[in-house]
């Protein structure tokens, strides 16, 4: 069977980017920067990104080229007959509970665009009861969930060149377009100044061990990496795309979206006053309907412009990212038990919609089902990006450091020889000794708390 391929480097760029830029970015970012000292902890992020997400990006890059192919199996084919599989099945595990959850927020985005689009988050209302209604009740949730579900099945079951690249290379320029637009709209409000004050100072004495952590996991799951997705996805590059221009392209990418989600969102939020910032997770639920309304209370057709605008990038965020969610199971199943790719989407869709209800109605009639104190989305949550993911990535760095051969590393980044990569060894320091050890110790530090 001839192996699906991107067709262009472009597609390569985008997918990847599509899957790096999400929920993690515009929801995620904005609240953890506004809680952690602003610029500080933007600073440590980009560190976090420079010096460990980066590397195991490309990492994942060269085990999913290399042995061409899933996930799950890529560690048998690089080092087979070894207990490396684990790290492969680990990440295909991952993908899979990250999709349960990922499905609900992404489902509140969609579920929010249609109310914005049919007036619905419009008039006087109280944001906070709306959303504490909508979030935990025991159909509508649940509902969008599977809606959402189901379109990224429709696009994971078209194939990897027809429906991920193709989407991705149609959908990420209206998303770069979009951030643009809204965060020139939100940059020109009155007291723009002072919201991007309260982003851009640093505040150095927020920081601390735990500030650190955050960090790093934000980092993580922001660019995709520890288990598997971009593996599998660059197990579809053609040979002569460039792992480390590729990386670099979509750590830039990723990181120019979430400081822009956090351009767009504080000024828009300082431009209005008497509102509490809430920089926590409701900030994009809660308060920032309240700033659409009260900001353009003028006008309040620009106003509803504005909030659709901002849901549906949101929602196409969420999308190429569950796209790459699913696409790592999929791709699993599909070569693993030999079935078709339509089989393989449908077992894994109907088993995320079953993990995503779960997941769904646990801010519902589920809320009481508690374990070590947290609601199962929080479980969810905790178990892949604090754990799943930083130990996944760790591991990959040691994989790639000492267990790769050199020269299957070096072929790899240089195309075979035809392309210059500088910092090599400093690349391959890192993967040995830096990666390790700073997971290592971030993650004992957490685990000790
Ligand atoms: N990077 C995505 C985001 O920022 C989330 C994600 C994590 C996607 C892990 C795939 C793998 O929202």
């Amino acid at each position: 069977m001839e192996r699906a391929n991107f067709g262009s480097k472009l597609g390569i760029v985008l997918a990847s980017a599509g899957s790096a830029v999400g929920l993690g970015n515009i929801w995620r970012f904005p609240c953890e920067a506004g809680e952690n000292g602003g610029a500080a902890f933007i600073l440590i992020y980009i560190l976090c990104v420079a010096f460990l997400g980066v590397p195991v990006m490309v990492c994942e890059f060269v085990i999913g080229r290399r042995s061409q192919a899933n996930t799950g199996r890529a560690y048998s084919v690089l080092a087979p007959g070894t207990q490396w599989k684990w790290v492969g099945l680990n990440g295909v595990m991952a993908a899979f509970l990250i999709l349960g959850y990922y499905g609900v927020v992404s489902g509140w985005t969609l579920g929010y665009m249609i109310a914005s689009a049919t007036g619905g988050l419009s008039g006087d209302m109280d944001y906070a009861r709306f959303f504490y209604d909508f979030s935990g009740n025991s159909w509508q949730p649940v509902a969008c969930m599977v809606a959402f579900i189901t379109l990224t099945h429709v696009v994971v079951v078209r194939g990897v060149k027809e429906g991920i690249e193709r989407f991705s290379k149609v959908m990420m320029p209206v998303l770069l377009l979009i951030v643009c637009v809204l965060a020139v709209c939100s940059f020109s409000m009155p007291g723009a100044a002072a919201g991007l004050d309260f982003l851009l100072r640093p505040d150095f004495g927020k920081v601390d061990a735990g500030v650190v952590v955050d960090a790093m996991g934000q980092a993580f799951f922001s660019m995709s990496v520890g288990m598997g997705c971009l593996s599998t996805y660059a197990s579809y590059f053609s040979r002569d795309a460039s792992l480390m221009r590729t990386a670099g392209g979509v750590a830039v990418i990723d990181t120019c979206v979430a400081v822009l989600a956090g351009i767009i969102i504080f000024p828009a939020v300082f431009s209005v006053s008497g509102i509490e910032t809430d920089a926590g997770p409701g900030l994009v639920f809660v308060t920032l309907p309240n700033v659409f309304r009260l900001a353009f209370s003028s006008a309040p057709v620009a106003g509803q412009v504005f909030s659709l605008m901002f849901y549906v990038l949101l929602v196409l965020a969420a999308l190429t990212s569950s796209i790459s969610l699913h696409e790592v199971s999929t791709a699993y199943l599909h070569e693993r038990f030999a079935m078709s790719r339509k089989k393989a989407a449908t077992i894994v869709t109907v088993f995320c919609i079953l993990t995503g209800t779960v997941c769904a109605l646990s801010f519902g009639p589920l809320n009481g089902v508690r374990l070590g104190g947290l609601t199962i989305f929080d479980l969810f949550d905790f178990v892949t990006a604090k754990l799943m993911l930083p130990l996944g990535g760790m591991f990959i760095a040691i994989f790639t450091g000492w267990k790769l051969d050199r020269s299957v590393v070096r072929d790899e980044l240089t195309g075979g020889g035809r392309l210059y990569v500088p910092f090599f060894n400093s690349f391959i320091f890192i993967l040995k000794y830096v990666a390790p050890v700073a997971i290592a110790s971030i993650f004992v530090n957490e685990i000790l708390k």
